[in-house]
């Protein structure tokens, strides 16, 4: 927070250096006092960022307040006419940093700054905010930790859509309606995708209850919920533990209880619970404290709503996401629609695969099936490795307008039937040779589901031997060519350059 008295401090020396009893200056002089830069969102909501300057000859100090971050430490320098500042804060484990220049002209600061190196620089215009408005509310402890009640829901992962990898900030009423037809049509909803999840940025402002509202996007949250039920599907919703959501809208930071009676009265039936803003109030340590108390309060409404924890695989998540209540967990950064993000993620997820089960998943987050960034071999690859991870199988792109080669990799149902095993055990790499890796995922009914993946850039002959992967094979049968092959004592397939074989073998 930056210093309130300073302002007061030099007005007291001004003022006893004058000889006449002159009108006070203001305090806010020079680059001094609380700036905001107000950015409408076109839903009646507003992005504002605070920086909080306090200037001492030409070292500039104070804070920054911008969307999910507060930089508790400015470090700068210069004079109203040209000044650098650089906003400092901790975050979990590393240090983040956000550096402006920028220039005082009339009573207006023009700040400017990349988002990052590669980024072109904008500019933004603050002006000056009463002392106080966008300050950081004050730490409310976490409760002490105990096992939160199991939820019993998503006892298979959870499947549906969502809307942020394609929508982001443009999701809305209409979008969330249309693509609800979609998968009542298509045959999504029949396939087993029944959540409709609203993302980050359906979000108003709090009424004078302390009750969240949704924003002009959103007229009617409710209806909403009775549209897409009486399609047969559920309704998601997404906030942060933090007072501000990733996108910088409100989070439910103080509110969660209240916040858990409204998306109960609402109708929702799955929350995403995103960190975001609460990194600046709580270390990663108190993650699951903070995460256990929107448990409670979700399972307090009565209402079964699936708790999806979001915090980027921080602090062990897997280790303590069912105990606070949370049927699954984010394991990973924010996934791209490319085959180096995909594959970077879901091949990783190795190690995690003894902490799933009915109930409580891993999550590398959503699909990106669809969305244009990868072939239809690099999406079979996604699809299938998703469901030898027991992933929750989250569709991330525009249902209204799929081509029949990207339905059928989504509405494949014996690959659904491999993510969707009622044994819940989550699938491992068994082999390894470069870039060829085969997955096994031991199933139900005593059968195994198992992947020949081609990471490489060329067609690849990938050889599946039963015996050494302690599979006995009576039966196999190839899920994205629809048909059995002979199972012999090994098999060998042809894969595609970042293609995948998968198989059901049966014993
Ligand atoms: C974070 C999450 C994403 C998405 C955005 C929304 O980045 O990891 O999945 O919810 O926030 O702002």
């Amino acid at each position: 927070m930056h210093d309130r008295r300073l302002p007061a401090i030099a007005a007291l020396l001004v003022g006893a250096c004058a000889h006449h009893p002159a009108p006070l200056p203001t305090p806010d002089v020079g680059l001094n006092g609380n700036w905001v830069v107000r950015q409408p969102m076109g839903d009646g909501t507003s992005r504002n960022s605070y920086f909080a300057l306090t200037q001492r000859g030409d070292s500039i100090g104070g804070t920054i307040r911008t969307t999910q971050f507060f930089y508790r430490t400015v470090i700068g320098a210069g004079t109203a006419d040209s000044f650098q500042i650089t906003g400092v804060m901790r975050d979990g484990a590393s240090e983040r940093r956000a550096t402006y220049t920028g220039k005082l002209v009339g009573d207006t600061l023009h700040l400017f700054t990349r988002r990052n190196a590669q980024s072109p620089m904008t500019e933004s215009k603050a002006v000056r905010a009463p002392a106080g408005e966008g300050a950081m509310p004050a730490r409310i402890e976490p409760p002490a930790r105990h096992a939160v009640r199991d939820n019993g829901l998503a006892r298979t992962p959870p499947m549906g859509w969502n809307s942020w990898n394609k929508f982001a900030g443009r999701v809305d009423d209409a979008a969330v309606r249309a693509m609800a037809d979609a998968m009542a049509s298509n045959g999504m909803r029949d396939a087993g995708y029944v959540y409709v999840n609203i993302d980050d940025t359906w979000e108003g402002e709090r009424d004078a209850q302390g009750n969240i509202t949704t924003n002009r996007k959103f007229p009617d949250m409710k209806a909403l919920a009775d549209y897409v039920h009486a399609k047969g599907l559920k309704l998601g919703i997404y906030s942060s533990p933090g007072p501000n959501t990733c996108a910088g809208y409100e989070g439910s930071y103080g509110h969660e209880a209240q916040d858990a009676r409204t998306y109960a009265a609402w109708g929702i039936d799955y929350l995403k619970y995103d960190w975001c803003g609460a990194r600046n109030i709580y270390t990663d340590a108190e993650m699951p404290a903070v995460y256990q108390k929107m448990g409670d309060a979700l399972l307090a409404t009565g209402r079964p709503i699936v708790y999806s924890l979001c915090q980027y695989g921080r602090e062990d998540v897997w280790t303590w996401g069912a105990d606070v209540g949370g049927n699954l967990w984010r394991t990973t950064g924010d996934i791209r629609d490319t085959w180096d993000s995909m594959t970077r993620i879901g091949f990783a997820q190795d190690s995690l695969a003894r902490f799933a089960k009915p109930g409580h998943w891993n999550d590398p987050d959503m699909l990106e099936i669809g969305n244009g960034g990868m072939s239809a071999d690099e999406y079979r690859t996604h699809m299938s490795l998703w469901s030898i991870l027991a992933a929750p199988l989250l569709a991330g792109n525009d249902l209204r307008a799929m081509t029949p080669e990207i339905r059928d990799i989504l509405l494949n149902r014996e690959v659904i039937a491999i993510d969707q095993d009622a044994g819940g055990k989550q699938g491992a790499r068994a082999w390894q040779d470069g870039d060829r890796e085969i997955w096994t995922r031991e199933l139900a009914d005593g059968s195994r589901a198992v992947a020949l993946f081609n990471r490489g850039d060329a067609p690849a002959s990938i050889t599946a031997r039963w015996a050494s992967l302690g599979v006995r094979a009576r039966q196999a049968r190839d899920l994205w060519a629809h048909q059995d092959v002979s199972p012999g004592s090994e098999h060998t397939a042809t894969v595609p350059a970042h293609g995948v074989v998968l198989l059901r073998v049966t014993r």
